[in-house]
């Protein structure tokens, strides 16, 4: 389908690439999934529980929430991110979510986009995570900025977005990182909230993790391969023939969320993970509780119900709640830390 792009190369004509692409565009993993059919639950045929008294409440960062789920970190900077902002914002009031916003490099460059961000004021009672990315951070004065960053929204945590890939692929992309986890360690030093750090879908591997866990973060969210494609929409926003490539070679790339959840866990059994890539129903959501992490992120499918209209997004977070309801019934699970038990490891056979 064709998709309205922007031929700039300014941070806002990026922002509206990447919205309209990830509107119009199949920009998901081709072949690789995010691991989550490799595992199974076991269901209880006949499951003694009242279904009114299942409780899916988590605990993240020091909050109780609702669900184990988060609407991760999208966008801001351009007028359609507005509403889409105050759309997600109005949703995590509803069902006591957390939610991230998109990269605020855009606000920090041009303070006159920042009010897209800004949903506090009238969504006072939400956990909203800020973001910025590694690059920016790495910058000469990357620490001041993520600190500015996190005071112009009122920010309860800050999520710094690693995106390497990305970056390779994205013509304007950045192509330097200078001292990553001491700008980290400064920051986590500095910082009067929760810093989060969080992959955008090619995962973070245990030997990373553990630098990134020195550094004193609070969170990891592991963001695997298996949903949005990072690397193939920079390759679709371009058009040379070598970024479109590029793109496709790199589509996939990266460790599945469940592969990516399983093996950190097992390192680092008590340290918060929430995992995001590819997560497509409340099943999944069910899966990355069972497998340890503390929230299930997810991207497009609650980006795509937010662009329609908010009604659109309600129904599909309720989608989300019902099918993990559901998965509890069925597996004889009052509470979330009851799933695990229930959960098998059945390899590439089809669940
Ligand atoms: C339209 C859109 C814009 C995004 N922008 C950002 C961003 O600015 N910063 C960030 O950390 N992640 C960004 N992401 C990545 C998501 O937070 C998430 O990590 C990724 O999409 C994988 O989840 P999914 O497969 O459920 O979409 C964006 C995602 C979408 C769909």
């Amino acid at each position: 389908m064709e998709t309205e792009q922007s031929t700039l190369h300014s941070t806002s004509g990026r922002k509206l690439d990447h919205i309209n692409l990830c509107r119009d565009v199949n920009v998901e993993s081709k072949s690789r999934s995010n691991g989550f059919d490799q595992w199974r639950f076991d269901p209880t045929a006949l499951p003694e529980l009242d279904s009114s008294t299942i409780n899916t409440q988590t605990q993240l960062l020091n909050r109780t929430f609702s669900s184990p789920m988060h609407i991760t970190g999208m966008t801001g900077g351009v007028e359609k991110a507005s509403i889409i902002n105050q759309r997600l914002a109005a949703a995590a009031q509803k069902y006591n979510i957390p939610m991230g916003i998109g990269s605020q490099r855009i606000a920090i460059k041009d303070p006159s986009t920042a009010t897209s961000f800004q949903v506090k004021q009238q969504y006072p009672d939400i956990f909203l995570i800020g973001n910025l990315g590694i690059y920016q951070l790495c910058e000469k004065d990357g620490v001041s900025q993520a600190l500015k960053a996190i005071t112009s929204i009122q920010a309860d945590a800050l999520a710094i977005h690693i995106n390497v890939l990305q970056e390779q692929i994205q013509p304007e992309g950045d192509k330097n990182l200078n001292k990553p986890f001491q700008q980290l360690e400064n920051l986590c030093q500095q910082s009067p909230v929760p810093i989060i750090v969080k992959e955008v879908g090619c995962g973070i591997d245990p030997k990373t993790a553990a630098k990134i866990w020195n550094t004193g973060v609070s969170c990891i969210d592991l963001g695997g391969v298996g949903g949005t494609s990072w690397g193939y929409i920079e390759g679709l926003r371009s058009s040379k023939t070598i970024h479109k490539r590029l793109g496709e070679t790199f589509r996939d790339w990266g460790i599945p969320t469940a592969e990516a959840l399983t093996r950190n866990i097992k390192i680092f059994p008590d340290n918060q993970y929430t995992a995001t890539g590819g997560i497509r129903s409340g099943i999944e959501v069910a899966k990355c509780v069972a497998l340890g992490a503390k929230t299930a992120g997810i991207g497009l499918p609650l980006f795509k119900a937010a662009l329609i209209g908010e009604t659109e997004l309600f129904d599909e977070i309720e989608a989300f709640i019902a099918e993990l309801k559901i998965t509890m019934l069925l597996t004889n699970s009052q509470k979330l830390s009851d799933l695990k038990q229930h959960l098998r490891y059945i390899g590439t056979k089809k669940a």
